[in-house]
């Protein structure tokens, strides 16, 4: 994927044993389509070699601002006007107490001092002892860089370098990633609280067989990711699928479809925004036996009788909320044919203003989709693409659409 297509990324790193990740960091950076200066602090080159991420960076590296290659000596200016962001990572506690006091005695604090602050944002990925993380200088200082514009990134929480366990270790390169690609994705949903429903339902015919779908989930998660990307508060109701939860986004586990609902109409009166990927299983079994069904040798299949689950979607669209324009819901439609005339009748029929279409067998378990979107105004089509490239175009529609939706009337 080229989420990082045409960005000039300046990694900064400083000492810390999280360096071994920086250089993973900085491949998954440029496998997205970055190009990656790399400037380090000297007592970064003590854990890693700045001949290892030259090597991938493919940029020779930067240690100094005595540095002869640049020709009027002004590395620090030079490297940090041409980047699209500087991130540092990973970032000392020591690097955060210099930043804060707008030290320069070395190439990487200058250059942070030194770039101009509308046009570079500074990231910043903690890497520390859970004792120095926890302490309240350590505390203090995060705060206050948050108060002077710098994009304080979490930290992960486990087992650290030292032995020791807690809060303070760099998150991973792939966390890392995901969070730099969302820095950079405009922030068309602030403010909203998202509701995705993703995957399939799983209705138990007994303690160890049910009936679910084909549902991988992935279209419902990519929603959900984009949705976060694009600065939304998001709650995901995930039927069973094995996907890792993106990253910001709460995840609420649930199994069959009247376990989806319970969850969905709890976190419906917080939500402005509600949008139905799930794949809810239509019919579930009228009981489900509280031990295994065993074959009595008979050769009879045992009979099951089916009832229907309830319609999380039309429920949460006919409540007053959504009459009112408080909730605004989208519906999914997974169709093997004629697409558009499915895909409108049931957007009547869920009484929803946005209805997005995809054909189901084509979909199920792949990366890329083609979406159809039909709204009262007509029908959409997004052209095949992957699901978080789809997402982010259908974000994109949906809250131009909030927007108009809860605009006051004129
Ligand atoms: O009726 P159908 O299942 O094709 O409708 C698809 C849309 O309705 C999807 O958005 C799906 O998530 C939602 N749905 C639901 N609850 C159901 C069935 C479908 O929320 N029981």
């Amino acid at each position: 994927m080229n989420d990082l297509a045409g960005k000039h990324i300046v990694l900064g790193m400083t000492g810390g044993i999280a360096c071994y990740k920086a250089a993973d960091l900085c491949r998954a950076l440029v496998k997205a389509g970055a190009t990656v200066q790399v400037v380090m602090t000297e007592a970064a080159t003590q854990f890693i070699t700045p001949v290892t991420m030259q090597a991938l960076s493919n940029r020779p590296v930067y240690t100094s601002q005595w540095d002869q290659r640049e020709a009027n000596s002004m590395a620090h200016i030079n490297l940090s006007r041409q980047a699209h962001a500087i991130l540092i990572a990973p970032c000392s506690a020591d690097f955060m107490a210099k930043l804060l006091h707008g030290r320069a005695d070395d190439l990487l604090s200058l250059m942070c001092l030194a770039r101009p602050m509308e046009s570079v944002p500074l990231l910043l990925a903690p890497a520390m002892n859970r004792e120095m993380w926890a302490h309240p200088a350590t505390q203090r200082n995060v705060e206050q860089l948050r108060a002077d514009g710098c994009t304080v990134l979490d930290v992960g929480s486990g087992e650290q370098a030292c032995g020791e366990t807690g809060d303070g270790r760099m998150l991973e390169s792939h966390e890392l990633l995901e969070d730099l690609i969302a820095f950079f994705q405009p922030k068309r949903l602030r403010g909203q609280h998202v509701l995705v429903t993703a995957g399939p339902t799983y209705e138990a015919i007994d303690p160890v067989r049910g009936i679910t779908n084909l549902s991988s989930g992935k279209m419902g998660f990519a929603v959900a990711r984009a949705a976060h990307e694009a600065g939304a508060q998001v709650t995901l109701v995930a039927g069973p699928v094995a996907l890792a939860t993106p990253r910001g986004v709460r995840r609420v586990d649930v199994k069959s479809a009247q376990e989806m609902l319970q969850a969905s109409v709890e976190s419906a009166p917080s939500a402005s925004i509600f949008i139905a990927a799930a794949a809810v299983a239509d019919w579930r079994p009228q009981q489900s036996a509280a031990q295994k069904i065993k074959k009595d040798g008979s050769g009879q299949p045992p009979e099951l009788g089916f009832v229907e689950n309830p319609d999380i979607l039309a429920t949460l669209a006919q409540s007053p909320r959504a009459a009112s324009g408080a909730l605004y819901c989208v519906g999914f439609a997974a169709e093997s044919h004629d697409l558009l005339e499915h895909a409108t009748a049931k957007r009547i029929k869920k009484r929803v203003p946005l209805l997005v279409g995809n054909i189901g067998p084509a979909t199920f378990g792949q990366d890329d989709n083609a979406l159809l979107l039909v709204d009262a105004a007509g029908a959409q089509e997004l052209a095949r693409n992957t699901k978080i490239a789809l997402a982010r175009q259908l974000i994109a529609e949906i809250a131009t659409r909030v927007t108009i939706h809860t605009a006051p009337a004129p």
